[in-house]
């Protein structure tokens, strides 16, 4: 059986989703579970475009070892120095360079002609092989190319010694005959393709990313390029759960395979959900919360009888598991420590010893704790060194009633270390906390996306609060997690203010919003 490469890209595309941003001990998380799930390959960030992306990518490469880890740079001696500096440490380096080849993007963008855009491509090409051993170029914008005039670049870029052809259907306008007709022409017209390793890059503006990915390896593709749960600009770059997926369950009919250990899909689509806040669509196909919901009498009574009548995919392929016991407030120091090994955590005696406090706090307040409850605390624990608290909610009390105008009294310690209080009103209480806030870190912010769910089911659910909000023109998220969701909102606030202070690599770059 044929294997296809998995060059994910959760923390490059992925991360230019709009209201994501990951700062670097979260990126590192999910580097290293990427790496357990598998991918060949983890574009670990875009190095010349923030300190933050090249710091990542740096801590990124030195510590995976079982996953290639590349960068992406434009087509420029300045970029390719400086993913040089990241990636040098990496077991394999390897970079990522795109420079575009549609009429559109060459004439109303780059504002070259075709034959300066060749010239660029192939001086790039060479400029990087004299560092990296391993260089992919893309085309962007392939699919809306000329297919002759692709053909002419790809040939010369090989020449110069690129060692993968990634073709990108950047704005998601292919359908898939057409997008598995271009790879069966770069295929019989390039000279020297079958030298060099040759990927699909989808993105979903019509719903078929999927489908021009597999219509890619049937057409001879040998790499695919995706992200968790889809994410990524706009309407998000394929989902490589569903490619992975699809190839396993459907391997009579395409006879392909990919290494990725299946059993990490559902905790690596839960992390990259929890850690960019991005809620997962309950429907989505493979790591959607209802995949293996069966609701109506008639199913579920199939489902008794033989599960094969409505089940194709079962969840512990992709390791959705039956939930082990709940731990509760008897539960011991050395049942809770069993539990995050065996959840795949490895966390110091310190953060153990830190998570169990905030556990024993919970389990005072809620009768179970439950698998996902246990995930989000385990991950906060592994991620919070970089979360330096510049501002820290000590207090949030509200007043509502039908007939009141709410009122929120809030109490912060700030960055110079005093406590402060404040109290505001609004039409609701979340509004009257959003008010009170403002005066407290005395900025002019704007609320741009705001949403509460819970962790898990029953009424004593952890709530999560993921706030998307902007500082002086500045996109900041954040997100936290309480028992009760105005103090989740509250706290969630004040963790976008915080990210907005604190650089990604967790150094305090600004002690208040105006400085
Ligand atoms: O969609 C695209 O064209 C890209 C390139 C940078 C590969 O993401
Ligand atoms: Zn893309």
């Amino acid at each position: 059986m044929r294997k296809i490469d998995i060059f994910d890209t959760t923390l490059r595309d992925g991360e230019q989703a709009a209201g994501i941003n990951l700062n670097t001990a979260e990126k590192v998380e999910i580097a290293r579970q990427l790496e357990k799930l598998g991918v060949t390959i983890i574009e670990a960030g875009f190095p010349a475009s923030s300190p933050g992306d090249f710091e990542a990518v740096q801590r990124i490469a030195k510590l995976v070892k079982n996953s290639t880890v590349t960068g992406l740079a434009r087509a420029m001696k300045s970029d390719i120095d400086r993913s040089w500096e990241a990636l040098r440490v990496a077991e394999q380096p390897h970079l990522h360079i795109f420079l575009a080849t549609s009429p559109i993007h060459m004439k109303d963008k780059l504002m070259k002609t075709p034959d300066q855009v060749v010239d660029i491509a192939v001086e790039s090409v060479k400029y990087a092989r004299k560092k990296f051993p391993l260089v992919q170029w893309s085309a962007e914008d392939a699919f809306r190319s000329d297919p002759e005039f692709l053909v002419r670049i790809i040939n010369q870029v090989i020449a110069a010694g690129a060692t993968t052809i990634n073709v990108p259907d950047t704005v998601g306008y292919a359908t898939p005959a057409e997008y598995g007709a271009l790879f069966k022409y770069l295929k019989e017209n390039v000279t020297g393709i079958d030298n060099v390793k040759l990927s699909a890059h989808c993105h979903d503006d019509l719903g078929m990313a999927t489908a021009n990915t597999i219509a890619a390896i049937e057409n001879g593709a040998d790499q695919v390029e995706g992200t968790i749960n889809g994410l990524g600009e706009r309407a998000g770059n394929v989902a490589l759960e569903e490619i992975a997926v699809a190839l396993h369950i459907r391997k009579d009919v395409y006879g392909f395979e990919t290494a990725l250990n299946l059993h990490e899909i559902k905790r690596t689509s839960q992390l990259v959900s929890q850690l960019t806040g991005v809620v997962i669509q309950p429907n989505k196909a493979v790591v959607g919360k209802n995949a293996f919901a069966h609701e109506s009498g008639i199913h579920q009574d199939g489902m008794l009888k033989n599960r094969e009548t409505y089940e194709i995919i079962t969840p512990e392929l992709i390791g959705a598991t039956v939930e082990p016991l709940a731990l509760g407030k008897h539960s011991g120091r050395h049942a809770f420590s069993d539990r995050a090994i065996s959840m795949g955590f490895e966390l110091s005696d310190e953060k153990i010893n830190e998570a169990f406090i905030e556990f024993k706090s919970l389990a005072d307040r809620k009768k179970e704790i439950t698998e996902n409850d246990l995930f989000v605390l385990f991950t906060d624990q592994q991620i919070q060194s970089a979360d330096t608290p510049v501002y820290e909610l000590k207090n949030v009390q509200v007043q509502y009633g039908t007939d009141n105008v709410p009122t929120a009294t809030v109490s912060v310690i700030t960055p110079s270390g005093e406590e402060t209080s404040r109290a505001a009103s609004g039409s609701g209480s979340v509004e009257a906390i959003f008010n009170t806030l403002e005066e407290l870190v005395e900025g002019k912010i704007h609320i741009l996306d705001y949403r509460v769910t819970s962790i898990g089911k029953g009424r004593d659910a952890l709530g999560e609060a993921v706030i998307n909000l902007s500082v002086n023109d500045e996109e900041s998220t954040g997100r936290d997690i309480a028992q009760d969701v105005l103090e989740a909102t509250a706290k969630a606030y004040l963790n976008a203010i915080n990210r907005h202070l604190i650089s990604e690599d967790g150094q305090v770059k600004k002690t208040s919003v105006f400085s």
